[in-house]
């Protein structure tokens, strides 16, 4: 017997990705020695303390339901971290934590967008924000970040964009796939336009902490009119090392806070008990941990860049957050889809095509250095073969 499954979950593909890492997979498991490059989780182990403190908090008994909104410490330490850290002005009731940002993403969208309503959404981007509004019945409508223009948003195409129908938007920064950090001076103009047509914002700043090069972030909801519009993502698991954690958060008004709290309430109630309270010390005794790690991603990816820079054919910009980078392959005269399977094929490197996050990809591969130096050295050393062979016409 099969059951006929929910209309709009033809809507939701599986992600694009899925047939070369199917295949990277499959050839591992046959003997192959393949290098990955396209995953976009960090390869260091959590910190100690925050272990410990997992550990501590289960032997205390705190093994129970927590309150919806999460736990009052972490509420307050997550308050705190965003005042001083970013200069925000919130207090414990402005923060609700959740399971990771995936889940926050969801709760704040699954509270706001109905059916029909547009969502601006970055093109190339993190897929979740094409297809969660899309499984909710809204239309994500997309803004370029183009290489051209340093990844940043091209305004007067943003404005374009905008209908009357247009009800939220959604920023990424530093941005998922590209490595690229917005500026001050886009951020600005960001938040005048977002307040100029009364925009709800979504800002997600996962990778804040990952910045290079001395960049420095900006948090949306800081700028003037913004912290009325803003619902601020942020989350443990990529600069504390914590993907299988399952843990992050959302900062609000309060308003705001009320509405998105019912969907997470009548989905995952809370998040886990000794989790909120590990990060509590992730946040408030981890600090030195996240600076070891950051600086091993910087030295990572000043070799990648002048590396990937001297391969004749490729190129990259040069990114100053998170952990990828956006290599240009447009001269090769594949698509990215096909780039992927040749690489994969012929220098056993698995790395995601750049069309996976949405059409401004195509043209690209996105890299992830969330892997160890040596493991980057061979990749680089194979890739530059590769790609010899290619012009060669071998
Ligand atoms: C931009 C962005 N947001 C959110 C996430 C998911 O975060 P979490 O593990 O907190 O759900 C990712 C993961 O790759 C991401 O790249």
């Amino acid at each position: 017997m099969e059951f006929k499954t929910a209309g709009r979950m033809n809507a939701l593909p599986f992600s694009g990705i899925r047939a070369v890492m199917e295949k990277a997979n499959a050839m591992q498991a046959a003997g192959e020695n393949i290098v990955h490059l396209e995953i976009g989780r960090p390869d260091f182990d959590t910190p100690e303390k925050i272990k410990k403190s997992a550990e501590e908090s289960l032997k205390a008994g705190h093994v129970f339901y927590t309150s919806n909104y999460g736990t009052p410490a972490l509420r307050a330490a997550i308050a705190e971290w965003e005042n001083e850290h970013n200069g925000a002005n919130y207090e414990a009731a402005n923060v609700m934590v959740t399971i990771g940002v995936s889940e926050a993403t969801w709760c704040a969208m699954d509270a706001y967008l109905e059916e029909g309503d547009e969502v601006l959404v970055p093109n190339p981007v993190w897929l979740n924000y094409i297809h969660v509004p899309t499984a909710l019945g809204a239309k994500p409508v997309t803004y370029s970040l183009k290489e051209e223009n340093d990844f940043q948003i091209d305004f007067e195409e943003l404005e374009s964009k905008i209908t009357d129908r247009t009800k939220m938007i959604v920023v990424v920064d530093p941005s998922n796939p590209t490595g690229g950090v917005f500026s001050r001076a886009t951020m600005e103009r960001l938040a005048e336009i977002c307040v100029k047509h009364d925009l709800i914002a979504i800002s997600d700043e996962i990778y804040e902490q990952l910045l290079y090069d001395g960049e420095k972030h900006t948090s949306l909801a800081t700028l003037p009119g913004m912290a009325e519009r803003t619902i601020k993502l942020g989350g443990f698991s990529k600069a504390y090392s914590m993907t299988g954690w399952r843990i992050g958060y959302l900062c609000a008004p309060k308003d705001i806070i009320s509405a998105v709290v019912r969907v997470h309430q009548y989905t995952v109630t809370c998040a886990s008990s000794f989790v909120q309270d590990a990060s509590v010390t992730a946040l408030k005794e981890c600090a030195e941990d996240v600076e070891i790690m950051r600086q091993e991603y910087q030295k990572r990816k000043d070799y990648l860049v002048k590396e990937l820079n001297s391969i004749e054919g490729i190129s990259t910009n040069h990114p100053t957050g998170a952990f990828y980078i956006f290599v240009n392959i447009k001269s090769l005269g594949k698509t990215s889809m096909e780039m992927a399977e040749y690489l994969l094929e012929n220098a056993k490197i698995a790395l995601v095509p750049g069309s996976a996050f949405g059409s401004e990809g195509e043209g690209y591969l996105r890299i992830s250095y969330a892997t160890s130096m040596e493991q980057l050295q061979e990749a680089c050393a194979r890739i530059r073969k590769a790609i010899a062979d290619l012009r060669a016409g071998k």
